[in-house]
């Protein structure tokens, strides 16, 4: 592979405004995106509106990529936060974003699914663009002040940051699985890996299962001088450098989501809705990234053997997937829209009517405001991951439910299993269990939804996104 050692155009850092703020994120993704007319727009979810208030409040930077190869490094104020937005070139956003981060860490991560490669020269590509977060962090970073990384895309960043600022607090949010030492032990660069995560005084993962992990790769690959395993996770001590690994599960802002869902506006959308679909008995829904961990093709097959059994009712069914465009020049993502487009088509082939599909089949990014008509429209939803960090989807439809009426099917390979037990929980590599999950989420008599479902959503209620955020910046600021 050839490589262009020309880094992208730099504009000035703004020096003087530099090593002000007293509290940084630095995540993959900067929480706005470029219009067509080229201003900046805030992008929707969830990670932005629980780090927003914060950072308001502490005078807060956000270090991240535009996305693009062809941005611009620059650095500017937007809605009371500072943005320093890094750029990458066309060969590190192949390298770093399309390989190491998608092809290597994504799979492996998410239990092999796809097969994951290992390439020297991508890894090398992830060291640099991890260094050069790293270095805009740094800039950013008043004396004293305390710095948020995010997500596996910088898992070397905490080491980097540390290495340059020792008068820092460090806290690291893994929002994927961390794997079962058997699959972690694969990677060439798992010591690196590790190490640069125990430059965090706080590693957060979404579960119990994965701080654990995280902790046998410790004990296994570092050399460290005291591992405890305690509660729901552990502490890492080594030098003068002390580690805690704890579960955080991430979550919604429920109330925003329960308000705006019990609006006259939503009720009347939904009614219109349900109507235009030819006001079906049933209505089912999957909201998923277009990705292969996803198991959007399991469930459009469970589906259409439903139907082929006569346990589905085509009359009376209909069956919503919104299928977000993603990744789509990464390996693995083209094929699983195959098969999922595929199998759309077969459904509605079999037994759609002229002007009245079984399947209604979206592949783009929706608003919020029509993901919650979606939501309040659904007598049950699918979540039907292989492997899920949390699943926030799961969440937020539980969250607009306000009648507290619905179904959820969720994977027991989702996060979100761990909180919500009352849901149907399924195995999705077994499509037997999986028919008949669902077929039992359908016919669900209303008494039965009420209490399911009304206890899902006091647990969301209670452990909602500002109570996630504030849990982890307490324990940053104690440890
Ligand atoms: O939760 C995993 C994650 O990779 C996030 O980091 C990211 O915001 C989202 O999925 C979308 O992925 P991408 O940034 O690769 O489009």
């Amino acid at each position: 592979m050839e490589h262009d050692q020309t880094p992208p155009d730099q504009t000035t850092p703004d020096t003087e405004a530099a090593g002000q703020a007293d509290f940084v994120v630095v995540a993959n993704r900067l929480p706005v995106r470029l219009e067509d007319d080229g201003s900046w727009a805030l992008s929707p979810g969830g990670l932005v509106s629980a780090m927003l208030p914060v950072m308001r409040e502490r005078s807060g930077s956000w270090v991240g990529w535009d996305g693009s190869d062809d941005g611009e490094a620059q650095r500017f104020e937007f809605e009371g936060i500072t943005l320093s937005a890094l750029a990458l070139s066309h060969q590190e956003r192949e390298e770093y974003y399309g390989g190491a981060c998608n092809e290597t860490i994504w799979p492996l991560f998410h239990d092999a699914i796809e097969t994951t490669q290992f390439h020297r020269e991508t890894w090398a590509a992830y060291r640099t663009v991890n260094q050069r977060f790293a270095d805009a962090a740094c800039a950013e970073l008043a004396e004293g002040g305390t710095v948020w990384v995010h997500d596996y895309q910088l898992q070397l960043v905490p080491r980097m940051i540390r290495a340059q600022r020792p008068d820092v607090r460090i806290g690291f949010y893994l929002h994927i699985p961390f794997p079962p030492l058997e699959l972690f032990s694969r990677l060439p660069w798992r010591a690196e890996l590790l190490a640069g995560l125990l430059g965090a005084d706080v590693i957060g993962v979404q579960t119990q299962a994965d701080a654990r992990n995280v902790l046998y790769g410790v004990r296994r690959f570092c050399e460290v001088d005291d591992l405890t395993f305690a509660g729901d996770g552990g502490v890492v001590r080594t030098g003068r450098e002390t580690s805690v690994v704890k579960a955080f599960p991430i979550s919604v802002d429920y109330e925003a989501i329960a308000e705006q869902a019990a609006t006259d506006e939503v009720e009347l959308a939904v009614k219109e809705l349900r109507k235009e679909l030819g006001d079906p008995k049933h209505v089912l829904l999957g909201v998923d990234r277009l990705d292969y961990t996803k198991g959007i093709d399991l469930r459009l097959k469970a589906i259409h053997e439903l139907l082929m059994e006569h346990r589905l009712d085509p009359r009376s069914t209909a069956v919503i997937q919104v299928a977000v465009p993603s990744r789509e020049d990464v390996q693995g993502y083209d094929s699983v829209r195959n098969r999922v487009e595929q199998l759309v088509g077969t459904i509605n082939g079999d037994y759609g009517k002229l002007g009245r599909p079984v399947v209604q089949y979206i592949h783009k990014s929706l608003p919020f405001s029509e993901l919650l008509v979606l939501y309040r429209a659904a007598d049950v939803l699918l979540v039907t991951p292989f492997q899920d960090g949390m699943n926030l989807v799961a969440k937020e439809y539980v969250a607009a439910r306000v009648d507290d009426t619905g179904a959820l099917v969720l994977s027991e390979f989702a996060g979100a299993a761990e909180e919500l037990s009352e849901a149907f929980l399924v195995n999705p590599y077994d499509t037997e269990h999986l028919k008949e999950q669902i077929a039992a989420a359908v016919s669900m008599d209303d008494e039965e939804q009420r209490s399911h479902m009304h206890a899902m959503r006091d647990t969301v209620q209670r452990n909602d996104l500002a109570a996630w955020a504030t849990a982890f910046l307490a324990l940053l600021s104690i440890s």
